[in-house]
């Protein structure tokens, strides 16, 4: 099984947000859909906890689960069975997901930095930037940017899909590193996502 054998996405494709905190990627991925610039549905959210993020999808009008303990394969199987999904999109999801048969090569991730780099438990937000502008000013890096990636059972290991570089400036402050990485991610993670919907469509023309 690799994902080109996973069977066609609905039209438009069914994806499935979770997150953990401000929501800044689901907000821009229903821009992109409310623009047509990505044929898209997002028919349910899920947060590891209450927070913004859970708000602003009830706010859309998006069906949202909050789901505070340990999210079981069988609870994440019954969502995406119920609401049919295509892709299941971490969007600053701060937890391990279980990778069940239905979810796999289904489930992909952004992280704001070029894995394998500054990845891991822990790496997430301003940690990230943070370290990055450490190694800027050791004169061990002198890039950053974005990766969207296939999520696995472990932090930031997954096969990429494609990654985004932001050249720092020796002006950059850690923040000015991650408001700038965060505009790449705004174009990534919706290129990723077409990226995958016409890899299946191409896997799917000689049905
Ligand atoms: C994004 O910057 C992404 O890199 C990471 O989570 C961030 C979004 O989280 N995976 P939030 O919406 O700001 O909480």
């Amino acid at each position: 099984m690799s994902f080109d054998e996973l069977p066609k996405f609905h039209s438009p494709t069914r994806l499935a947000v979770l997150l953990s905190g401000s929501g800044s990627t689901l907000k821009n991925l229903l821009a992109y859909i409310e623009r047509r610039e990505l044929d898209a549905v997002i028919p349910v959210v899920l947060a590891s906890k209450e927070c913004l993020g859970a708000q602003r999808a009830r706010d859309a009008g998006i069906e949202t689960h909050v789901h505070d303990g340990v999210l079981t394969g069988g609870a994440l199987d019954t969502i995406c069975n119920a609401h049919n999904i295509d892709l299941v999109v971490l969007a600053g999801y701060l937890k391990l997901l279980p990778i069940t048969d239905r979810v796999q090569y289904r489930v992909i991730n952004i992280h704001p930095a070029l894995l394998p780099d500054f990845g891991g438990r822990g790496m997430h937000g301003q940690h990230v930037h943070q370290a990055v502008h450490e190694a800027y000013t050791q004169g061990k890096v002198t890039e950053s940017g974005c990766t969207v990636h296939f999520a696995d059972e472990q932090y930031d290991t997954g096969s990429t899909i494609i990654q985004m570089q932001y050249p720092i400036k020796e002006t950059d402050s850690a923040q000015d590193i991650g408001d700038c990485v965060f505009e790449l991610e705004c174009k990534a993670y919706p290129r990723a996502i077409k990226l995958l919907i016409d890899r299946n469509a191409d896997a799917n023309t000689n049905e």
